[in-house]
């Protein structure tokens, strides 16, 4: 089986607005992630969807999926602390729920990245067959700078083997699970990246092409480029 985890967990302290997490704001004529849900609603790759929101917000999300999916393929349930554990108690709610055979993967994807494409999608679920992980990144166009102690650069590593990380990031649900047990606590806390949990730990992860429309809605100031990719008047309500 291939699942879909839509990552909606956060609470997106970057876009401010303290009343209302991010995925949940409007851009165009729905919220964002009811654009980001339908585009794994209409993939015939998925079978089964599972989102996860803030525990305080779950029956607000129901409320919001009857409203615009009408679709009984979604299970909403609790994310985590941080992006890792609410990756985590999706696998372990499909573990528990649906049981889990050595093959069934999982398309993780931010809730909050609207534009993704059927293409994306398939690409992801294709190379999962013969791995355990994928990253969805595109080429860095710009230099990237680094600077270890944030006032001058150590180092501008070459940029033809640079790239930019989006989601979704694709796994092996048996083999997340088994990765991530294996974790310490501090790994844990410095592993903002599913993906780099595969690579301290020595395991392959191949990567596809995003596109750089692909967008992670972040601040104020991504929701009026996502409003004006949809041709949408930007609200700022
Ligand atoms: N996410 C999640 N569970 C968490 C934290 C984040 O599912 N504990 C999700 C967010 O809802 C979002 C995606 O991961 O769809 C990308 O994370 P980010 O943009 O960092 O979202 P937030 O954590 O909500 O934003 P911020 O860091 O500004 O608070």
């Amino acid at each position: 089986m291939n699942y879909g985890g839509i990552l909606a967990g956060g609470i997106g302290r970057r876009m401010g607005r303290s009343d209302l997490p991010k995925q949940f704001l409007m851009l165009g004529t729905k919220p964002i992630l009811i654009h980001t849900i339908e585009q794994f609603l209409v993939s015939s790759e998925i079978d089964k969807i599972v989102l996860a929101v803030p525990q305080n917000w779950k029956s607000y999300a129901e409320d919001l999926i009857k409203k615009y999916c009408q679709s009984d393929d979604i299970d909403i349930i609790s994310g985590g602390e941080t992006r890792n554990d609410t990756i985590l108690n999706i696998c372990n709610h499909i573990k528990d729920t649906y049981g889990l055979n050595n093959d069934d993967i999982i398309v993780t994807h931010d809730s909050v990245r609207p534009f993704i494409t059927q293409r994306i999608i398939k690409d992801n679920i294709e190379i999962c067959k013969s791995t355990d992980a994928v990253d969805t990144v595109i080429p860095a166009y710009d230099t990237i700078v680094e600077s270890k102690d944030n006032k001058k650069i150590s180092s501008i590593p070459i940029r033809d083997y640079m790239y930019l990380g989006q989601t979704p990031q694709t796994f092996k649900i048996q083999t997340f699970i088994k990765v991530y047990s294996t974790l310490t606590n501090e790994e844990k806390n410095i592993l903002t990246d599913a993906c780099k949990m595969f690579v301290i730990k020595n395991k392959e992860v191949k990567i596809i092409m995003g596109e750089s429309y692909n967008i992670k809605i972040t601040t104020p100031y991504d929701l009026k480029m996502a409003s004006l990719m949809l041709g949408e008047e930007y609200k700022d309500d």
